[in-house]
């Protein structure tokens, strides 16, 4: 019978997500990690959202960890994951549809100055603004994997001239393809809305910093969904006070939460959300799950799996 080992952040999660497991294969069991004091399950399947670290000490006839999220940084950090051990991520399930209702949100916001008629209405003032054209509004996405190619796909058909940033060419319709390092000073500096959806590693940690920030468009606007650790924020405030960009909506931070002291949450020119742009649904994360791991048992290879050496 296919054994299962579920750790989530935290005991309620752990039962939430175990139950839910369970419901949709009966046939399967699926154990909550009770801690290195109860016996290892031998378990060849983790299933996992920021796990202790003792689990992989304790259960070492693990053949996979599936992550309960798309992003694997943190997963990867831990010196107890076994270097050869595959990971296995959430691809979408579910989750590029709202990251594409978080980037339309902020695109839209600020390029038809909803943030300006805001303001307006606190003073009961009555100002209509000139319609926009959209050329004057270019948008970059970083990243064009699950998340960034449906947002660039949306955006696009929503009449946004819309260019991608990856590591291998990544062609589609409508939407300029840029690429690697050599790629990066064109990319930024034909864009004014810049949105990062790359996945963070040793390549990506601080890319969007001043010297990259200040190559966009003027008036230029940042949407960051990816990791706080991608951005610089004392450069992303440089910029700001200095006026080369005119704002941002940032939804990751490097200390989550955001502590209440920090610049971000008091500034006109910056939103801020608690980690919601695109949230982990339970229904399809565990249908994916199940589904991949039924594939594993039969012998079918399965999508998704990270490779290590490059970090995503
Ligand atoms: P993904 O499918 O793995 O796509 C990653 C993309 O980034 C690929 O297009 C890849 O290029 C590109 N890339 C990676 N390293 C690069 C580099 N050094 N230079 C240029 N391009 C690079 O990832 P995803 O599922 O779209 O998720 C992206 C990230 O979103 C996650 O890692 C996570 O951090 C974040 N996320 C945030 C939330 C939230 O609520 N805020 C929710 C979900 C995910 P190639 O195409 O050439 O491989
Ligand atoms: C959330 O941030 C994820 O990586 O799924």
């Amino acid at each position: 019978m296919v054994k299962a080992v579920v750790a989530a952040q935290s005991a309620d999660n752990t039962q939430r997500w175990r139950e839910a497991f369970q419901r949709a294969w009966p046939e399967a069991q699926f154990h909550a990690w009770a801690g290195r004091g109860s016996p290892s399950l031998d378990a060849p399947y983790a299933i996992v959202w920021r796990p202790p670290a003792e689990l992989f000490l304790h259960e070492t006839a693990l053949k996979a960890v599936f992550n309960l999220g798309a992003g694997v940084d943190s997963l990867l950090q831990m010196p107890e994951l076994p270097p050869s051990l595959p990971v296995v991520r959430l691809e979408d399930a579910g989750m590029a549809a709202q990251m594409t209702e978080y980037v339309v949100y902020g695109l839209v916001r600020a390029s038809r100055g909803f943030d300006r008629y805001e303001a307006a209405q606190g003073n009961a003032r009555w100002r209509q603004l000139p319609a926009i054209c959209r050329d004057d509004w270019p948008v970059g996405v970083m990243g064009m994997g699950a998340m960034g190619a449906e947002v660039a796909r949306v955006v696009a058909r929503l009449g946004y001239p819309v260019a991608g940033w990856s590591r291998s060419a990544r062609r589609m319709a409508g939407v300029e393809n840029h690429v690697g390092q050599a790629g990066l000073a064109a990319f930024l500096s034909r864009t004014r809305v810049l949105v990062n959806l790359l996945p963070l590693t040793p390549d990506t940690e601080n890319i969007l910093n001043y010297r990259n920030l200040s190559r966009l468009l003027a008036g230029g606007y940042l949407i960051n969904v990816a990791r706080g650790q991608h951005l610089v924020e004392d450069d992303l405030l440089t910029l700001l006070d200095e006026g080369r960009i005119a704002g941002a909506m940032l939804d990751v931070f490097r200390s989550e939460p955001l502590p209440s002291d920090h610049p971000f949450w008091h500034r006109r020119d910056v939103i801020v959300t608690p980690h919601v742009a695109a949230i982990t649904l339970q229904s399809a994360a565990v249908a994916q799950v199940v589904g991949k791991i039924r594939d594993l048992e039969r012998g079918v290879a399965v999508s998704g799996v990270v490779d290590r050496d490059s970090g995503y």
